[in-house]
């Protein structure tokens, strides 16, 4: 398959389904999980900050992770990759869906999920929290204004509302995605290095379900050998060559 094909094979699919990682958001100038670490969490690996364990050692320094991520994505902008997504999620309307592995907002604040399609947020968000009692999720007051731990409304201690490693998926939001993915005519694989499942198992599902499955990643990665189409390009102009929004040439393609 080559850009050309892939381009038709997207324009002529009554059912898109994409699965977004944290390379889509890496042109917002938010670190992708498994690049070293900048700043003050260089001494930690993030998996051992996002698990029960390390909440139940010490939530104090896991909640001082979240809120430096949270203020973070507060200040960072969605770039093209998002706002292209919403392009399609126009043309497509209700055969749009998206699956993403971010918790950074980014796509909700792009306006996924409002044109007729769906938005997923498999690992949870940035801007709520969980109250650990009643299980009820409410958003975070702005940075400045946010005490650690947070309380809720019933003056229970929340916890960052994200799935843990090790912990499972919400099986109603799971269950959705893979039926968008079992059913999709083609499916987008953006910025995930495909390590983590069942979000990873997403791509699987389309491959076996016989949809085209279109790889966007500057790397090759785990499932680029079992990928359609896959295009050594960032999401943003990966996106932009797929919709016909930039020229060909230039551009480097897995064959
Ligand atoms: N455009 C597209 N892809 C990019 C870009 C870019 N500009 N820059 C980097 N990438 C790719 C990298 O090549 C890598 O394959 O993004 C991918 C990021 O991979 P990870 O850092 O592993 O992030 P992700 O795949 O989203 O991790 C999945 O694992 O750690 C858990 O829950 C966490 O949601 C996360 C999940």
């Amino acid at each position: 398959m080559n850009l050309t094909q892939a381009r038709a094979a997207l324009e002529a699919a009554p059912r898109v389904a994409v699965l977004t990682g944290a390379g889509i958001s890496a042109e917002s100038g938010i670190p992708t999980f498994r690049d070293a670490q900048t700043g003050h969490w260089e001494r930690f690996r993030p998996q051992d900050l996002a698990s029960p364990e390390a909440y139940q050692r010490d939530p104090q320094m896991v909640w001082a992770w979240y809120a430096g991520r949270y203020r973070d994505v507060l200040a960072a902008q969605t770039n093209p990759g998002h706002r292209l997504l919403v392009e399609l999620e126009r043309q497509k309307g209700a055969g749009f869906f998206l699956a993403t592995q971010n918790v950074d907002g980014l796509h909700a604040r792009a306006g996924s999920g409002t044109h007729g399609g769906r938005l997923i947020e498999l690992h949870g968000n940035l801007m709520t929290a969980r109250d650990e009692q009643t299980g009820q999720i409410v958003p975070l007051p702005a940075p400045d204004a946010l005490q650690l731990p947070p309380l809720s409304p019933s003056g229970n201690r929340m916890r960052p509302n994200i799935v843990w490693f090790g912990e499972y998926l919400p099986e109603a939001a799971l269950s959705a995605a893979q039926q968008a993915f079992q059913t999709a005519d083609v499916a987008l694989i953006i910025g995930t290095s495909g390590q983590v499942y069942p979000a990873a198992g997403l791509a699987l599902e389309a491959m076996k379900a016989g949809a085209t499955v279109i790889e966007l990643n500057p790397n090759t990665t785990e499932l680029t050998p079992l990928i359609s189409f896959s295009l050594r390009e960032t999401a943003g102009r990966g996106l932009a060559l797929l919709l016909g929004r930039e020229e060909e040439g230039g551009y480097a393609q897995h064959v």
